[in-house]
């Protein structure tokens, strides 16, 4: 016996974990009941909206316990399909719609069926910590494009361009982005979507952000011109109605793309339990709009942090145009982001994330997540702001 476990074990293990250390401590001395200010966590603080919850206690009570449709049940595809196609002009139908266990279960599905031994997928970097495992989970190797600090993390579409091989599958991209909080613009997703074409790649598209939209405007890369047919969109109701721990999202793409992932996802999980679809179907199809009061506060949120950092000349802030983090660059105050995270926690019982656990262009940066309440945020804020002036 050569190895106790198989090859992928060595493929999914990422040297991420170090980042965590603080946001560990900072979990558990809350669980005490310490006074610390968890600004490190990428899970929204809001409560479901109590309609969805009823839908599921519903569902459950109607004897919603067996056997959910693999693919997930035609009315909640339906809804997603017309969502999508809302928002994309393109015709997209429930044949196109897998529900998943979140967008981690839609990207881990599509990543198997689309990437396997021999084939490269480009990222975007700083990326979303699951990506390094994720993306080579079927044995295909990642290169990992910086998105230079410098040009405020937005795509170096020369640089992309250039990480492009015979062996290139894919491209995966996340808009709006996690930790940068950068929504790419029409230009960009054009220019990314032109390689795409040119060199007749997949798309994975990570939009779980998109309902978080403070500046600007989210477009989804289904909705470009020829992308449709090569994308596979990944998202869920994790941040838009606040129901991470429901695990359902999904994957709009090619059809016969989706049929791949059923049949992968009849060998992983037999499909999503069918209450979370009903409360899934509330979510899409009575109560949408419940993103647009996360966003509203979020955006919010957003200003407090940023108007409570910008009192200190000694960091840099990443104002984000979406999603749940504000990005500080620390170069000029610690010698990394680990070292100030670390005494940052030490010194104020603040926790943030090394914004380099999302790849080395982040590096000399922390990520701080406004998943909390106004006041708490500032204060925490505040407290980054002593420890920098101090
Ligand atoms: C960019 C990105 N993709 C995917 C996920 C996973 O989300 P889900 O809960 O939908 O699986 C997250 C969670 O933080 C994320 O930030």
């Amino acid at each position: 016996m050569t190895s106790r476990f198989s090859p992928l074990v060595d493929r999914i293990a990422s040297d991420g974990a170090d980042g965590w250390a603080v946001h560990s401590m900072a979990m558990a001395a809350q669980e005490r009941g310490e006074d610390v200010i968890v600004l490190s966590v990428g899970d929204p603080d809001f409560p479901t909206p109590e309609p969805i919850i009823d839908a599921a206690v519903g569902a459950l009570r109607a004897g919603d316990t067996h056997y959910a449709s693999i693919q997930g049940r035609a009315p909640l595809r339906d809804a997603v399909a017309a969502d999508m196609a809302a928002r994309t002009g393109v015709d997209f139908t429930a044949d196109n719609v897998i529900i998943t266990s979140g967008t981690q279960g839609a990207l881990v599905e599509a990543s198997l069926c689309l990437l396997g031994p021999g084939d490269e997928v480009v990222a975007l970097e700083p990326m979303y910590l699951t990506y390094e495992a994720t993306l080579c989970i079927g044995g295909a190797t990642l290169i990992s494009v910086a998105q230079p600090a410098s040009n405020g993390f937005r795509p170096d579409i020369e640089a992309i361009a250039a990480a492009i091989t015979p062996a290139t599958k894919a491209i995966a991209i996340t808009s709006p982005n996690n930790p940068t909080g950068v929504i790419l613009r029409h230009d960009e997703l054009e220019a990314i979507a032109a390689l795409a074409r040119a060199h007749d790649l997949w798309v994975i598209s990570d939009e779980v952000y998109g309902d978080l939209i403070f500046d600007g405007e989210h477009i989804p890369m289904a909705s470009l011109p020829g992308m449709a047919e090569r994308t596979v969109t990944v998202t869920s109701l994790s941040k838009s109605h606040a129901m991470t721990g429901w695990r359902v999202g999904w994957a709009i793409g090619p059809a016969d793309l989706v049929s791949h992932m059923e049949t992968l996802q009849l060998n992983i999980n037999y499909g999503i339990s069918g209450f979370v679809q009903s409360a899934a179907l509330e979510a899409m199809v009575s109560y949408r709009s419940a993103s647009n009061d996360m966003r509203d506060a979020y955006r919010r949120r957003r200003d407090i942090a940023a108007a409570v950092l910008a009192e200190s000349s000694a960091i840099d802030v990443l104002v984000p145009e979406a999603g749940m983090y504000v990005m500080i660059n620390v170069e000029r105050v610690a010698e990394s982001g680990k070292a100030f995270a670390e005494q940052l926690y030490a010194d104020k019982r603040v926790s943030v994330i090394d914004a380099n656990a999302f790849g080395p262009a982040a590096a000399g940066w922390v990520r701080v997540s406004f998943t909390i309440g106004d006041e708490q945020l500032a204060e925490g804020c505040r407290r980054i702001i002593d420890f920098v002036d101090a």
